[in-house]
């Protein structure tokens, strides 16, 4: 009773949290650049959410890999297409609570899709969806999350839900958010590894980005070495381009989407993180 107490006075105190959400790290100069940040910036924010789905040397994740995401203060590691790369520890995801693969995966793959964190008495849920429009084949998003949130609404057991969208389209991507708007609290696109400009808060209090961007070596193609992808392109021999990540720490940076919400799980205020690297030094004003 005395938790519950408390718990509910803090939810009357505090009437806004900062949700960051931080996309694909890939391989270690994205996880040295990302842990750098959070260093010295991580008690800006109440939450942090990562995609890790590159961040074994490009290809899916490890333990150790999660360990110290979670050392460096992240609370959610998300993934995407990438999840399984690793496969010598398929037990990774049934182990960590806090390591979600997407929802719309096949019935009985291994994992879940969604967590849920209590932080200052509030309980965040993370939500992992993939998308189908030049992607492999999955299970439909758009009917999975509209089942799923049925179930699981926003202001009940959970008092905020923020879902990283693991997709290629900005439109379905659009499309999602608009679909979900007032039901979440924020969608953050993931995948394509580029940062997009059209932060905003929809019309029933859903914060949205297409896609936050990578934490990565941005001199590369999306953080691979440069070589291969073009090879792939004019050569179509990709047994001769294997893709490795671009390793240059002094074009790296960290992109992400900062999501502020009210007490209701609303966006209130949604802002862009850029650190370092290339962007930085792109980033002059007229
Ligand atoms: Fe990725
Ligand atoms: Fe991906």
């Amino acid at each position: 009773m005395l938790k519950l107490y408390f718990n509910n006075m803090h939810k009357i105190i505090m009437n806004t949290m900062k949700v960051a959400c931080f996309g694909d790290v890939c391989g270690e100069v994205g996880r040295n650049v990302l842990i750098e940040y959070l260093n010295t910036n991580k008690h800006l924010f109440d939450f942090i959410i990562v995609n890790g789905e590159n961040s074994a040397h490009g290809f899916g994740i490890t333990q150790k890999i999660y360990d110290q995401f979670m050392e460096a203060g992240v609370d959610v590691v998300t993934l995407g297409n990438h999840s399984f790369d690793q496969k010598s520890d398929l037990q990774l995801f049934d182990r960590n609570p806090n390591l979600v693969r997407p929802l719309n995966y096949p019935k009985g793959t291994t994992g879940h899709g969604y967590t849920i964190v209590n932080r200052n008495g509030l309980n965040i849920m993370v939500i992992n969806l993939i998308g189908r429009l030049f992607m492999e084949y999955n299970d439909d998003p758009f009917y999975t999350i509209n089942e799923f949130l049925n179930i699981n609404k926003m202001g009940l057991k959970v008092d905020a839900i923020f879902i990283d969208f693991h997709a290629e389209a900005s439109s379905e991507k659009l499309s999602m958010a608009h679909y979900l708007d007032g039901r979440i609290s924020g969608l953050f696109g993931t995948h394509t590894h580029v940062p997009t400009a059209d932060a905003q808060i929809l019309d029933n209090g859903t914060g949205f980005i297409s896609d936050c961007g990578m934490c990565g070596d941005y001199n590369s193609i999306i953080g691979m070495d440069i070589k291969s992808p073009i090879l792939r392109f004019t050569s179509k021999i990709n047994a001769y381009a294997k893709f490795t990540p671009a390793t240059n720490k002094d074009s790296a940076c960290v992109c992400g989407v900062v999501f502020e919400i009210n007490r209701n799980g609303r966006c209130i205020n949604i802002s862009t993180i850029r650190y370092g690297g290339t962007y930085l030094k792109e980033q002059k004003q007229f």
